[in-house]
């Protein structure tokens, strides 16, 4: 059969399609009863129900069982060519230790357990030992703030946090059980916090400590899992959306499990024995899906990259591809622009002969990285794969591979639905655009992989996803189909920036400036940026008495996003001025001020449906004064 053939069976028979995969490529207690039950109007959405499995069995035990010498991961630790390897074997006994120390404690079925640790072996074993008893991780990326933190322990009830003493990249340490600690005092609900060590630095210690690694070693190597129902939850993971708060992303067992898997294997051409590398953080969906759940329920040798790509020098990556012949390499635009900037030489040095397909994802891939990344990291000779997805996809749903062998790729564009999937482009009037059009990107049929809710609000997961085009998934973006009916990504539709492939509401800043007692208001903006893709912009304007001086105003506010938020999220530009451009009802003109930020004063477009019109010279005079 062709690939079209498939893809076509894969839609027109979905059920059959999943169905078949899911009895075949995972292990079950108990096969499922019915394939799919979904309705997109409700947002009820069920696979494989009546089924149960464990996902740790699926991802460790029976591959432990059939190659226990394999190696399941290698960790690339920030210490330049300093590795550790885990096999199957080694990976599931320290699974069950995990496992058995998170019960011994108190931890239950059902329970939410946060994770906020570097990548690592131990964090990977957290994450699945949770799985094994039934517990849902929310792991947190490591370098949010002890407030951001908080915020996601607060909403999902977290008793339990595991963490490492410090964490260490790019040669710099970072406090995070002192950061633990912090996000802790403002959490009541927090009973444990397990610490493994990573560097063996005096961290702070506190009464709720549990010490991970002693408790380990007493721990038995055999655990029993726990039989789970194809819909329990898996895991949550925080994003941001348009309001200030972040949502607690859904993802469910069976229906993620498969989706990861097959993505993993398909869209990268995976094969018995190649080492997949994919260099994200395990603290977004791409570590989720492509670091730990794909590669490891296939069996897979799995890279953990703890660095950063320009420590000790910009040729990091190629270094490590050459020492530990990695045959898939999964990255993100930010870094691919960042690195060519640095030349060719430093990719040049080291033998890349191994690597067959490059990724890249989480953002647009301009056309000079794409080019650059085929012809000069991958001599030409790889398969390069622009991977569009979301935390809420659960994995890759538009992606050039798999494709036919012989088909096309074109650069900078992700083109083809992968199999299950179909894309729509739809239009202000909610119709399904053909042909050549632009409008929303929108997928038609419910996939294994799709997100269930958001934690403890289905009403917003309803309003964000579903109420917008009745009937669709939305994703927030915006798409455009060519001439040849490939898929082009054209950004997000919302008031989403993603900055460095890192996805920040700009409510989200809004909301911290807003706290500070000087500040009126405020309005925060994307501008495009040659590396980061994009950065925030904000205006602020401040209370009537304010006599003080702005740049100690905009510092003070810089400090206070990197406290409440992460250091990315901090705005690199700032303008305090006297007004916001606003329309008659209230509502700030933000394409107003994406012009000024962008230094496009002199075509700022119709302003005539400005409440106050002269608003804008203020404007257009303040912008020589951003800091
Ligand atoms: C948003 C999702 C995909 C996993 C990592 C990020 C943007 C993602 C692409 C791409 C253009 C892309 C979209 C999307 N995005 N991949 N190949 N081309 N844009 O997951 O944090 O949930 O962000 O990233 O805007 O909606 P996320």
């Amino acid at each position: 059969k062709t690939y079209e053939d498939l893809y076509k069976f894969s839609v027109n028979n979905s059920d059959d399609f999943w169905g078949e995969l899911a009895k075949t490529r995972l292990d079950w207690y108990k096969p499922f009863s019915q394939v799919s039950d979904c309705d997109m109007n409700s947002g009820n959405i069920k696979w494989f129900d009546g089924g149960k499995l464990n996902v740790s069995v699926n991802c460790v035990d029976r591959h432990a069982a059939k190659h226990p010498d394999k190696v399941a991961l290698i960790w690339e630790k920030d210490e330049p060519g300093n590795t550790e390897k885990v096999t199957y074997s080694q990976l599931l006994a320290m699974v069950c230790k995990i496992s058995n120390c998170l019960k011994d404690s108190g931890v239950k079925r059902g329970d939410r357990v946060a994770i906020y640790m570097p990548v690592s072996p131990i964090a990977v074993a957290a994450m699945l030992a949770c799985t094994r008893i039934g517990a849902v991780h929310s792991v947190v990326f490591a370098g949010f703030s002890a407030d951001a933190l908080a915020q996601r322990i607060q909403d999902a009830g977290v008793e339990t946090i595991l963490t490492t003493d410090q964490g260490v990249r790019g040669g710099k340490v970072i406090e995070l059980k002192k950061t633990v600690d912090a996000a802790v005092q403002k959490c009541p609900s927090v009973k444990r916090v397990f610490v493994s060590k990573r560097t063996g630095e005096n961290a702070p210690k506190t009464n709720l400590d549990i010490d991970l690694d002693a408790a380990m070693k007493t721990a038995s190597e055999n655990f029993t899992p726990e039989v789970m129902d194809s819909e329990d939850l898996l895991f949550m993971l925080y994003t941001s959306g348009s309001t200030g708060k972040p949502k607690g992303i859904v993802h469910t067992q069976a229906g993620y499990l498969l989706y990861a898997s097959m993505t993993q294997k398909y869209v990268f051409d995976y094969h018995d024995g190649d080492i997949f590398g994919c260099v994200a953080d395990i603290g977004w969906i791409t570590g989720h899906s492509y670091v730990v759940y794909g590669p490891l329920s296939n069996g897979a040798t799995t890279v953990l990259f703890e660095s950063i790509p320009t420590y000790p020098d910009p040729g990091r990556y190629w270094e490590m591809v050459e020492r530990l012949k990695i045959n898939q390499f999964y990255g993100a635009p930010t870094a691919i622009r960042l690195l060519l900037r640095y030349g060719d030489s430093f990719v040049k040095k080291y033998d890349r002969s191994s690597l067959k397909v490059l990724g890249s994802v989480g953002e647009p891939i301009n056309h000079e990285a794409w080019e650059w990344y085929h012809n000069v990291v991958g001599d030409g000779k790889c398969d390069v794969v622009d991977t569009w997805w979301q935390t809420e996809t659960g994995g890759i749903a538009v992606t050039p591979r798999p494709s036919g062998p012989n088909d096309k790729i074109i650069p900078a564009a992700p083109m083809r639905a992968f199999f299950g999937i179909q894309p729509a482009i739809l239009g202000s009037e909610q119709e399904d655009l053909q042909g050549v059009n632009e409008g929303a990107l929108c997928i038609k049929n419910p996939w294994p992989g799709m997100a269930r809710t958001i934690y403890g609000d289905h009403e917003r997961f309803m309003d964000t996803y579903y109420r917008p085009f009745p009937g669709h998934y939305f994703s927030g973006d915006g798409a455009k189909r060519d001439e040849e009916g490939f898929i082009h990504i054209t950004g997000r539709m919302d008031d989403v920036l993603n900055i460095s492939g890192h996805r920040l509401g700009t409510a989200e800043v809004e909301d911290v400036l807003d706290e500070h007692p000087d500040v009126a208001e405020a309005a925060v903006v994307g501008v495009p940026h040659a590396v980061k893709g994009e950065e925030a912009f904000a205006f602020v304007t401040v209370k009537e008495n304010f006599s003080r001086d702005h740049e100690t105003l905009v510092k003070e506010l810089q400090g206070l996003v990197r406290e409440r938020i992460a250091s990315f999220a901090v705005p690199s530009q700032m303008l305090v001025t006297e007004g916001l451009p606003k329309t008659r009802s209230g509502k700030i003109m933000r394409r107003i001020l994406r012009k000024v930020a962008a230094g496009q004063v002199d075509d700022l477009g119709d302003i005539s449906t400005l409440a106050d019109p002269t608003v804008v010279s203020i404007l257009i005079r303040d912008s020589n004064f951003v800091f």
